[in-house]
């Protein structure tokens, strides 16, 4: 099945487990919407803010697919996080425009000041996710730096770990 083909939840099975409740919820929406896979995945990791790996098998078994089928479109698009997330969400463009300006600098400031390194790009309090994206058409103000959808423009390393310093210091008021 074509993961943009419409899907249709089996009812039977939507009764399942009560600690799915939400996600039989979302599950049951996004299909009687005609929804596409790659959207209830989108609508699930709303809600979880990311794709729990039972949640995947279970989302599978609901809709009637391969568990492969539903780990493949969820590992296939960067958008989708098969980890858990942080708070807040701290990315660096790491397009073009912004890393010939410097934006790894910036990055490599925040991963030194949290402790971040590959693999391990969450903060331990979840504080915060630290991730990098392709160019996110705002070159003219690069090196760019979104914090949960906010746009920050001409970042260096010390105003990056800054903004970062600043989400901390807010949490703990
Ligand atoms: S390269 Fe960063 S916004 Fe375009």
């Amino acid at each position: 099945m074509s993961t943009e083909q419409q899907i249709q939840v089996s009812p039977s099975r939507r009764n399942g487990q009560r600690q799915f409740f939400r996600l039989n919820e979302i599950i049951a929406e996004q299909t009687a919407a005609n929804r596409s896979l790659i959207a209830i995945l989108q609508a699930v990791q709303e809600e979880y803010r990311y794709l729990p790996e039972e949640v995947l098998t279970y989302i599978a078994t609901a809709l009637n697919l391969s568990p492969a089928t539903v780990f493949g479109v969820a590992t296939f698009f960067a958008q989708f996080s098969l980890e858990p997330k942080g708070r807040h969400l701290v990315t660096i463009c790491d397009g073009t425009a912004c890393h010939v300006k410097g934006s790894m600098s910036a990055y490599d400031a925040i991963c030194r000041k949290y402790d971040l390194k590959e693999g391990q790009l969450t903060t331990p309090d979840m504080l915060f996710t630290l991730e990098t994206v392709a160019c996110v058409g705002a070159c003219g103000l690069a090196p760019v730096m979104i914090v949960n959808g906010k746009t920050h423009g001409q970042i260096n390393p010390e105003a990056a770990v800054a903004i970062v310093d600043k989400l901390r210091e807010e949490e703990e008021k």
